[in-house]
């Protein structure tokens, strides 16, 4: 299958900056995440195991060392928060590709692929439950507050997307709001539980949990962009899973809502074929990718995630320059630059 070769994802330098930063951090949260995926039943351990010895680009956790150190965070809850952000984001994982039924993840194949649909969801439900552990050991209510708050907000998400797979009229702020809940919501949470433990005031909160949001929501945006027009092996994740479902991500509304605008029946027709009715031919992948090129909607898509990330940069406008904060500008501006 030949798809678009006009994204390129090139290496994450921006994160390497900031895993460097924070590279005696996140060896204490390594330690943490090793220590507490233990269990004496193997399956758990192997499963999770396989999960993270794939790595991953540990964003979240990076976000949640960063924006301590932005605050001036001098105790050690940092390391257990940041490691509950990663085991909450490990859960959905397991659980969304049991959802999505995908085959490839972080270049590997994925657990459901390898051990069933079954052990993925119970051993995601684990991780979630220690992710309450570690957040429960911290002491810290606030920090148990809006994660917990976080990780219903995703489910939503999950859910809300579920349920307008197919639905070919969904708008762009529907898809906004999913992709606020299911994936930017715990960007959010894991910076700004930062703020909270360093007994920061409302402002500072509201200001990294602005940056978190924005960014999750430019992350989301040029991740679905890249489901047309990524590199499997640059992504480590199969390309035209969102396709296959029908889900209606931003490039697609974006194509759908232009053809619509036209009147090109045979473009309605398309996506009405394809993703309302889920009937979809071997070649019609590379036909969708073709219409969402003729129809600007990648770049458009990643118009958006642009504005998005600038509004996540403004909102560290509060803080003074320092490491900390250039790094977590570099990588808002990244987040949309890894595509060219
Ligand atoms: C994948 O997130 C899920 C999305 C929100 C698109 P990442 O791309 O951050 O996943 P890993 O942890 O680096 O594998
Ligand atoms: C990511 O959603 C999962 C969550 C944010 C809970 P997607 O289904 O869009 O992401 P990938 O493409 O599988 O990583
Ligand atoms: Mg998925
Ligand atoms: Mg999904």
């Amino acid at each position: 299958m030949t798809v678009a070769q006009n994204i390129d994802t090139h290496p994450l330098s921006p994160i390497e900056h900031l895993l460097d930063l924070a590279a005696e951090d996140m060896k204490s949260v390594d330690i943490i995440i090793r220590e507490r995926m233990q269990s004496p039943v193997g399956m758990i351990p192997d499963l999770a195991e396989h999960l993270v010895e794939a790595g991953g680009k540990r964003l979240r956790p990076l976000l949640t060392i960063a924006c301590a150190h932005l605050c001036g965070y001098s105790g050690d809850d940092h390391y257990k928060l940041a490691a509950a952000v990663e085991f909450i984001h490990s859960a959905t994982l397991l659980h969304d590709d049991v959802v999505d039924t995908s085959a490839k993840r972080r270049g590997k194949k994925t657990a459901n692929l390898i051990w069933g649909n079954a052990p993925s969801i119970l051993v995601g439900d684990f991780l979630f439950a220690r992710a309450f552990n570690l957040m429960v050991e911290t002491g810290s209510l606030d920090a148990l507050e809006i994660l917990s708050n976080a990780s219903s907000i995703i489910a939503e998400g999950e859910v809300q997307q579920l349920a307008a797979l197919g639905d070919i009229s969904m708008s762009k702020d529907d898809y906004l709001s999913v992709i606020s809940a299911k994936t930017a919501a715990l960007f959010a949470a894991a910076s700004e539980v930062s703020a909270v433990i360093a007994g920061q005031e409302p402002p500072v909160r509201e200001a990294l949990k602005t940056y978190g949001l924005e960014l999750g929501i430019a992350f989301q945006l040029v991740d679905d962009a890249l489901d047309y027009g990524g590199f499997e092996t640059a992504l480590g994740k199969s390309i035209g899973d969102d396709f296959r479902e029908g889900k209606m991500s931003y490039p697609v509304i974006h194509a759908y809502q232009n053809a619509a605008q036209k009147g090109d029946e045979q473009q309605i027709g398309f996506w009405h074929k394809t993703m309302r009715d889920n009937q979809q031919a071997e070649t019609d992948l590379e036909q969708a990718i073709s219409l969402l090129r003729a129809q600007g909607a990648l770049d458009a898509t990643l118009d958006k995630a642009r504005s998005h990330s600038q509004k996540a940069i403004q909102a560290l406008d509060i803080f003074e320059d320092g490491p900390w904060k250039s790094a977590l500008t570099e990588l808002a501006a990244f987040v949309v630059d890894r595509v060219h």
